[in-house]
């Protein structure tokens, strides 16, 4: 399957709105072990690949940090502008690292509208939104993230950072991402990872266990053991945060009507050396 094919399976599945994992609440991955992923940092510049429409980057930006979404699906960019009431604005050419330019299309996100007075007219018929009027700091690159420009070498990391788009973020958001991609493009991934993340960077990475043989991806079965080939000790220092029995929610297990016999959810933090 080709990185083009990629996008296109997940083209389809927006357009058939086969978007189960999506949340419409604050993932509590981030609510839960927020302490652990950024040990108190402020003010953090945070990448989420592969981000769909989701939530977590709004709520990140309302505890005040800068956000950076990735996503190769203009459906998702779509519905995540609607649904909150953001425009999403093109970044002018002259404006965007010449290393991205062609790859992505840097869309700068503005709230439009401030949320209707609770318990109004106009706040009963709105859409569902979280955050209505959030007026945070987030940047949506849309391309493929395999187009992102990474680096074999010191030399060339040195380049892509003084390009604007090496070392760009401290902090890295990564639910429905890792185990998203088909386990033969990981080392791609975490080649993006290792050109994008700043030195000391932590990426809080959830991930699901369970056996292959019984549903293929997406979400592939990621083990701790995969975690830990995909980002090794030369670039990483791994910690696996937890791995736990969710209980009977998951839409995947076959009480649920899914093919599942077990699942468990799976937390790792993963620091840039
Ligand atoms: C399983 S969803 C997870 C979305 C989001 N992280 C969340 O938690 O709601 C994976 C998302 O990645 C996008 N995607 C998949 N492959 C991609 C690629 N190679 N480049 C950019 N986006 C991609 C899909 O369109 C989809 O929105």
């Amino acid at each position: 399957m080709s990185t083009e094919d990629n996008v296109t399976y997940w083209q389809q599945r927006w357009d058939k709105k086969l978007t189960g994992w999506h949340m419409r609440l604050v993932n509590p991955t981030i609510t839960k072990h927020l302490e652990t992923w950024l040990d108190g940092r402020k003010g953090c510049r945070i990448f989420f690949p592969l981000c769909g429409k989701s939530q977590d980057m709004i709520y990140m930006t309302m505890e005040g940090h800068s956000v950076v979404g990735l996503e190769g699906v203009q459906n998702a960019i779509d519905e995540f502008a609607s649904e909150n009431e953001f425009v999403m604005r093109p970044r002018h050419a002259l404006a965007v690292p010449p290393a991205l330019r062609g790859d992505f299309k840097v869309l700068d996100v503005i709230p439009t509208a401030a949320a209707p007075a609770a318990g109004s007219e106009a706040a009963e018929s709105a859409p569902a939104r979280l955050y209505a009027g959030a007026p945070g700091d987030v940047t949506v690159l849309f391309g493929d993230l395999f187009a992102y420009p990474t680096a074999a070498t010191a030399e060339e990391q040195a380049a892509l950072t003084a390009a604007g788009v090496g070392a760009q973020f401290d902090a890295c958001f990564d639910r429905g991402s890792f185990v998203a991609i088909r386990p033969e493009k990981r080392a791609a991934y975490e080649r993006v990872m290792r050109a994008a993340i700043a030195p000391g960077g932590r990426i809080l990475l959830s991930y699901v266990i369970y056996d292959q043989s019984e549903m293929p991806g997406a979400p592939w079965a990621v083990s701790s053991a995969d975690i830990h080939a995909a980002f090794t000790p030369e670039h990483w220092d791994v910690t696996i945060v937890e791995e736990i029995d969710p209980g009977q929610t998951s839409r995947f297990l076959k009480p649920n009507g899914g093919p599942l016999t077990s699942i468990r959810d799976g937390v790792a933090l993963i620091v840039r050396k």
